[in-house]
């Protein structure tokens, strides 16, 4: 197993890498070659890296899909790494941990800020520095129920909807996660919306309002006698309630809805009773790619103005470490480099001035992850991933990353 490297992916490598796949996850199921394909026509050429060994055969293949995902309502670059599997006869000797080094190095290369995946084996991740930050929550409720939501529609009806309306699917979406200061989902691009509205399974409706513009949009489909909600966009009760009930509507052959949602969705305050949380529900982990780049992308609450300092180590993506000067306010923040060490165990570098007034906390990549994600500073020192710092500066960090994301779509 000597002489390991990371190299590209090429089209003449996709048949073995079907083959480790299938010795991992079995064979892909029926129209999986047409997913298969997408996923690599998007990451070939730069986002899907293979680890060979001597002989130049594939041992190992993952992948970094380009997304945008939003945080605290502004959208950045995010790689969501999937498809990550090693042939068993090469597993168990740190092969998985030097392809995710690779796709690291590579995410920071191509401008990705900050990266996700949903992990089977979370200590892979750790090792690479993700850690928890979210769930991906479903709720189920009784389609009876929603259909009710009908009195509150102000009897407006949503339309059908299209491929023609990928790009208005897409603003809409954009304008709500903006609006509502979201953290965590994904904001999938117009040709995706495309390419699922084409979609025959897919059901889909527009809501156009009162003359005043579109006001939301449904997908969802039907199967084994369940509506299946992929996304719901509302700006208001009449358009949430409208839509809904359109869902509903189906609840004499399809007793039951259900969707990846907000934990926190309006759809809580209007529905006339309560949702099942179901209690699967998977988690996914974050690693932040570029901290700076990450920072200055993500929206902060308008009403916080503070400074406070973070020391970072952060050993597979050394930009990361050192010093920093978190300055919030307006909504924005930046992070500067007070101190950064040198390359190869140097003294500290200073390249700004150091107002450092008191030790700042220090964290790894996973305690990074987690802060950013709103893990509370004490939870995180209860779980060892912060050391140093002082009571002020955790009540500052914790306002600052203070949420709760949440995605709606497993990748
Ligand atoms: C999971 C998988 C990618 C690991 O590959 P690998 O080359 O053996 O991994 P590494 O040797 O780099 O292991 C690094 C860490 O991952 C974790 N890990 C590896 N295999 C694991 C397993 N089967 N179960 C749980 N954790 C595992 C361990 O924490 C390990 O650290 P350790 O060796 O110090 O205990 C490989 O077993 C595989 O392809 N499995 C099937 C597909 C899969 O689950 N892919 C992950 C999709 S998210």
């Amino acid at each position: 197993m000597t002489e390991l490297r990371v190299r590209d992916v090429t089209e003449a490598d996709l048949p073995a890498i079907l083959r480790i796949r299938a010795r991992s996850f079995g064979p892909l199921p029926d129209g999986g070659d047409r997913w298969w394909r997408r996923v690599a026509d998007e990451t070939l050429g730069g986002r899907m890296l293979a680890v060979v060994d001597g002989d130049d055969r594939v041992l190992a293949s993952g992948r970094a899909r380009p997304f945008e995902q939003v945080w605290g309502g502004r959208h950045q670059p995010m790689g969501g790494v999937a498809g990550v599997y090693v042939d068993p006869v090469a597993r168990g000797r740190g092969v998985a941990s030097l392809l995710m080094r690779g796709l690291l190095a590579r995410m920071a290369e191509l401008g990705d800020a900050i990266s996700c995946l949903f992990p089977t084996a979370p200590g892979l991740y750790r090792g690479v520095g993700y850690e928890f930050g979210g769930p991906l929550p479903r709720f189920t409720y009784a389609a009876q129920d929603l259909r009710g939501l009908r009195s509150l529609s102000g009897g407006l009806r949503p339309r059908p909807a299209g491929p023609d309306d990928a790009e208005l699917l897409h603003a809409l979406m954009r304008t709500e996660q903006e609006r509502g200061r979201v953290s965590g989902p994904r904001l999938p691009g117009p040709e995706s919306w495309r390419v699922q509205l084409a979609d025959d399974e897919t059901i889909a409706n527009v809501h156009d309002g009162r003359g005043s513009g579109p006001r939301g949009f449904v997908t969802y489909s039907l199967a084994d006698e369940t509506l299946k909600v992929d996304d719901l966009v509302a700006d208001n009760g009449e358009a949430a309630a409208a839509l809904w009930s359109v869902v509903g509507s189906g609840s004499s052959a399809a007793p039951t809805v259900q969707a990846h949602l907000d934990p926190r969705d309006p759809v809580a305050l209007i529905a006339g009773a309560e949702a099942k949380h179901d209690v699967e529900q998977h988690l996914w982990m974050l690693r932040i790619i570029d901290l700076p780049r990450a920072v200055a992308a993500r929206g902060f609450s308008p009403a916080l103005a503070t400074t406070v300092h973070l020391a970072v180590d952060d050993p597979d993506l050394p930009a990361n470490s050192g010093t920093w000067r978190l300055e919030v306010s307006g909504g924005s923040a930046r992070a500067t480099p007070v101190e950064r060490p040198l390359p190869a165990e140097g003294p500290l570098s200073v390249e700004g001035p150091v107002a450092v007034d008191r030790p700042p906390a220090r964290l790894g990549p996973r305690g990074l992850a987690a802060l950013w994600c709103g893990w509370p500073m004490p939870r995180l020192r209860q779980a060892g991933l912060v050391t140093g710092g002082n009571p002020e500066d955790d009540c500052a960090l914790d306002a600052v990353f203070s949420g709760a994301p949440y995605m709606t779509e497993y990748f």
